[in-house]
């Protein structure tokens, strides 16, 4: 392999060197492109383009491989729990028994909110969105918690990372309780970390929490396979906002925002919508299919294709297995489901998709399972971001500690050139 490429521009010749990372990925580097050749690059959805060399997670689009931390998701989704996997990814190493231990009760101490914060959540009508709910909470604890990381200090980077693990849950299961008229209500110190999650969820005020391991485990696994996917839309966020050294918790506020959309995290609620207007409309997938390769309709068939992978999305397998076994072991009855499989046999085996190598990714069947953990629609994407905060956490931990520069793009200019200004009366 070459270790450098040239580049011939205006009858004079360039080098750059090409980086390798542990997988074997190659990448020009072209950190002095411009100052050396006035050139810039333009790759608009940065299709071609490493932001940051990280050593977070791992993908292999074309094999359909995802790790982190070295670790494959298939073995971490079936051996590890989602606490640990976040201590993994945040701090590079799998927890010892004491590590976790310590981790765990750091957090269980700071699983508190101030009782303000109570007002603010007040303020939301009911039918708010659960996703700009839980994004302005996350912002808004910055009023609460208003001392900034000092990004050298261990402990207090420590110390900010077990504040945001200990209070989104509390803030994710506020929104859902608003949303369903439940009183707030805080979690069991005795429980396990997404054991608590749950009770804080759906416990009722008259009801003694009741574990169901079926359900537990769903969870915990679902968390594990969104926890991290390297620079997607979210990360990116997070880490272009934190470069400007905004503290990590107004960096994670709008790294929920961008996965609120439906090309991203938002897709998760679009997919069962839609299977939800198949099944309304009589269940011809058929005529969805068509709808989706058609150009003129901007329909596409949510839950498919992504920009990396172009293969099976390993989370995908992982879950339509785990939503197979959910709703058998908890009776669940769901024509969603056949629904879900009939078009995912169906794209699998049209050209149109086969061509541009669409298959279904991990939201494709993830509705599936919160709707039969009784989660609703509106706060699949909220589910998507507690799994992701300890992505969002350790890439941005990642980001200041290597001490990037801001992120601030080019661009290349296509408006007007230079012109006079026209009065109003003379336009
Ligand atoms: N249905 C129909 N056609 C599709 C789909 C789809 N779901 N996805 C891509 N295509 C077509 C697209 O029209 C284009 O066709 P052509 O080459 O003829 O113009 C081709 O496939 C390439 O698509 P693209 O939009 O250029 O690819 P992209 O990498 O920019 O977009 C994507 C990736 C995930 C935004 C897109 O596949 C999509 O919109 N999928 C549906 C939404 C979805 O499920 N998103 C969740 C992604 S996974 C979780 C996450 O990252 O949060």
């Amino acid at each position: 392999m070459s270790d450098k490429v040239t580049l011939d521009y205006n009858g004079k010749k360039f080098e750059f060197p090409v980086i390798e990372g542990t997988e074997k990925e190659v990448a020009i580097d072209i950190k002095t492109l411009r100052s050396t050749t006035g050139l810039t690059t333009l790759d608009p959805g940065y299709k071609n383009t490493g932001s940051c060399e990280s050593a977070i997670t791992f993908l292999d689009g074309e094999k359909g491989i995802l790790r982190y931390r070295g670790y494959a998701i298939e073995e971490l989704a079936e051996k590890a729990d989602f606490l640990e996997v976040a201590y993994l990814l945040i701090f590079g190493e799998l927890p010892n028994k004491e590590q976790l231990a310590k981790f765990h009760r750091d957090i269980r101490e700071e699983s508190h909110i101030d009782e303000e914060m109570k007002k603010i959540l007040d303020g939301f009508p009911k039918s708010a969105h659960p996703m700009g709910v839980i994004s302005s909470l996350t912002s808004a604890l910055i009023a609460f918690n208003p001392s900034t990381v000092d990004v050298s200090s261990e402990k207090d980077m420590y110390h900010a990372i077990v504040r945001i693990m200990a209070k989104f849950p509390v803030l994710v299961a506020w929104t859902l309780r608003k949303k369903k008229g439940l009183p707030l209500d805080y979690g069991d110190d005795t429980l396990g970390y997404v054991e608590n999650i749950h009770k804080m969820m759906f416990k009722k005020p008259n009801q003694t929490y009741k574990k169901n391991s079926v359900v537990i485990e769903a969870l915990d696994k679902l968390l594990i396979l969104h926890a991290d996917h390297e620079q997607n839309c979210s990360t990116s966020t997070v880490r272009i906002v934190g470069s400007s050294h905004a503290g990590l918790f107004a960096s994670l506020s709008a790294g929920i925002s961008a996965l609120w959309g439906p090309l991203h995290g938002g897709a998760n609620q679009a997919v069962l919508e839609m299977l939800e207007a198949i099944e309304a409309d009589g269940g011809d997938t058929k005529k969805y299919m068509a709808k989706a390769k058609d150009k003129e309709d901007p329909f596409r068939l949510m839950g498919f294709g992504h920009r990396v992978y172009k293969n099976f999305d390993p989370r995908a397998k992982i879950i339509k297995k785990a939503a197979d076994e959910v709703l058998s072991d908890l009776g669940v009855e769901d024509a969603i489901l056949d629904i879900a499989k009939g078009l995912e046999k169906e794209a699998l085996e049209d050209e149109y998709f086969v061509k541009r190598k669409l298959y279904p990714n991990v939201d494709f069947y993830s509705g599936i399972i919160y709707r039969a953990l009784g989660i609703p629609t509106e706060m699949f994407t909220v589910m998507f971001a507690l799994g992701r905060l300890p992505g969002w956490i350790a890439q941005w931990r990642e980001m200041r500690l290597r001490g990037e520069p801001i992120g601030r793009p080019r661009q290349v200019y296509i408006g007007e050139n230079l012109r006079p200004f026209v009065n109003v009366d003379l336009r």
